[in-house]
């Protein structure tokens, strides 16, 4: 639907005694791959990665990096998340950070920050060529939609510049994942983010990361819920199944979230 269409359709809603928000949380939805996904938009409510200061210093220094690839869709209300979740692993009584899918280190950067004053040697593993994505092991539809080759335009050199702040804890693991895994060193792992785009990569990093997770543990996926990567939903919901662990919880960010209990057994089944 074109924006001018949508507005007209607010309108004369609007004009007839209607809310905007029923117009938006109505639109038709979209279906790919089989997966449905709508559009609808969210009421208002307390948007803390809008006003909250200190994330606000926090996220303008990772979008700062990011070089203007952050002014997509939702980006604020993502990192908030990622940020938080961070926060939430750090509860955990060990293990380390791990990001697969690093680009520029915009992301990493906010977990890195709440990671920084802890201690204790945890480290903050980061998978990606810094190369762009590969098109090795892409499904036809990710060839089709162009994912091969996109994220090029950054080097190992700008993203350990970008994080220079963290260095002491930081150890980059530059390549094709899953091959960077071997040797890497990971033991348990508190905090996993996973936004590395393709599905064949994303069960790659479910299948290395999940059984590493220690109890409180927690992974975020990026591409969960992006018609864009519905490949990415289906591996994690693959995966998930046939480890008979509980499902991902989906966010209206486009994220899926994790958090796990060493005891975790299925529970629910909707
Ligand atoms: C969406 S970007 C990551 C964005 C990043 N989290 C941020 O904060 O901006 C996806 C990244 O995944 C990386 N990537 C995709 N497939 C990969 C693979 N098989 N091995 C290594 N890196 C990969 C790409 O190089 C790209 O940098």
């Amino acid at each position: 639907m074109s924006d001018l269409i949508l507005a007209e359709a607010i309108l004369a809603h609007v004009k007839a005694g209607g809310r905007v928000m029923d117009v938006l949380n109505n639109l038709a939805p979209i279906y790919a791959e089989g997966e449905r996904y709508d559009l609808a938009c969210c009421g208002p409510f307390a948007m803390p990665w809008r006003h909250d200061a200190m994330f606000r210093i926090i996220y303008e220094e990772a979008e700062r990096i990011e070089r203007g690839a952050w002014r997509g869709f939702g980006v604020e209300s993502r990192a908030y998340v990622l940020l938080r979740m961070a926060e939430l692993a750090l509860q955990a009584v060990e293990g380390d950070f791990v990001e697969c899918g690093v680009f520029r280190g915009g992301s990493a950067l906010l977990a890195a920050t709440a990671l920084q004053n802890v201690g204790g040697g945890v480290r903050f593993h980061l998978f990606d060529t810094f190369a762009g994505v590969p098109e090795a092991g892409l499904t036809e539809a990710e060839r089709a939609a162009r994912i091969g080759g996109s994220f090029d335009d950054v080097s190992l050199d700008e993203t350990r510049a970008n994080l220079a702040a963290f260095a002491d804890f930081l150890d980059f693991h530059p390549g094709f994942v899953p091959d960077t895994f071997a040797g890497a060193g990971v033991g348990k792992v508190r905090y996993a983010h996973i936004d590395i785009n393709t599905g064949q990569a994303t069960r790659a990093c479910l299948e290395y990361l999940v059984p590493r997770l220690v109890d409180g543990g927690v992974v975020v996926l990026d591409d969960y819920g992006w018609p864009a990567y519905v490949d990415c939903k289906q591996v994690t919901d693959d995966y998930f199944a046939e480890m008979d662990l509980p499902g991902v919880m989906a966010l209206h960010t486009g994220q899926a979230i994790y958090v796990h209990r060493a005891d975790a057994r299925r529970i629910l089944n909707f």
